[in-house]
């Protein structure tokens, strides 16, 4: 399997807080929003910059900028939970939404809506809470590549193994960051341990 989980003692103690059945969808949104800053981070040491000039208070010196345009894209609606977050630290980032639900029975994605930024050579950030049986991250980056996206990363909070090995053999080329690798889903397509639904706890419709 081809997965980055990063082992943050803040990661680990912010998911643990996610878990919680007992936590609010507000307590939910304001933690799901400090691990989109810290993943993003991490996600963020693969973004190729560019030397430039910048003069100090004191002389001329080399700086950088990121090279290129970023690219986030959350697949709504679970997504849409760790846009402020990934745009907290990357505020020039462009933003490209793409709906996918997941129909409960066949456990198949439904895409409903897809509008992107322009630029085809951007590093582009999918960016989704859950990968479970794979099949939502699969279809959406399926569309982004037919539309000529390239340079594409996929970042969430809980994988599980299922939908690790099948984005792996789907898009190799994608490379895959989370902050929770789980053990299994369940037989109606769960993570477990997991957290849920993560739409319904971020936005309250459970
Ligand atoms: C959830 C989640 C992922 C998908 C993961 O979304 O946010 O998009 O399920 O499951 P998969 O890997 O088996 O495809 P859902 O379809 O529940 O829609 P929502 O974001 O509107 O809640
Ligand atoms: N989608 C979720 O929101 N949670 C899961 O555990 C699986 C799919």
């Amino acid at each position: 399997m081809q997965i980055t989980v990063f082992n943050h003692p803040l990661l680990k103690t912010k998911m643990t807080m996610l878990r919680d059945v007992n936590t609010s969808p507000a307590k939910f949104r304001r933690i799901i929003g400090e691990v989109a800053m810290l993943l993003t981070y991490e996600v963020a040491k693969d973004i190729p910059v560019e030397e430039i000039p910048v003069t100090t208070p004191l002389t001329e010196t080399t700086g950088y900028q990121i090279k290129g345009t970023v690219n986030v894209v959350p697949i709504l609606r679970a997504g849409l939970g760790f846009l402020d977050g990934v745009l907290q630290v990357l505020p020039e980032a462009n933003v490209g939404h793409i709906g996918m639900s997941r129909n409960e029975e066949t456990l198949e994605p439904e895409e409903y809506y897809y509008k992107m930024p322009r630029d085809l050579n951007a590093y582009t950030i999918v960016v989704d809470p859950m990968l479970a049986t794979g099949g939502s991250a699969i279809d959406a980056i399926n569309q982004l590549k037919k539309h000529g996206l390239k340079n594409l990363c996929f970042m969430c909070l809980v994988a599980a193994p299922e939908g690790v090995k099948r984005l792996n053999e789907v898009h190799p080329d994608v490379q895959i960051f989370c902050a929770a690798l789980d053990d299994h889903l369940n037989e109606h397509g769960y993570i477990v341990p997991g957290l849920g639904d993560a739409g319904d706890r971020i936005f309250g419709t459970l």
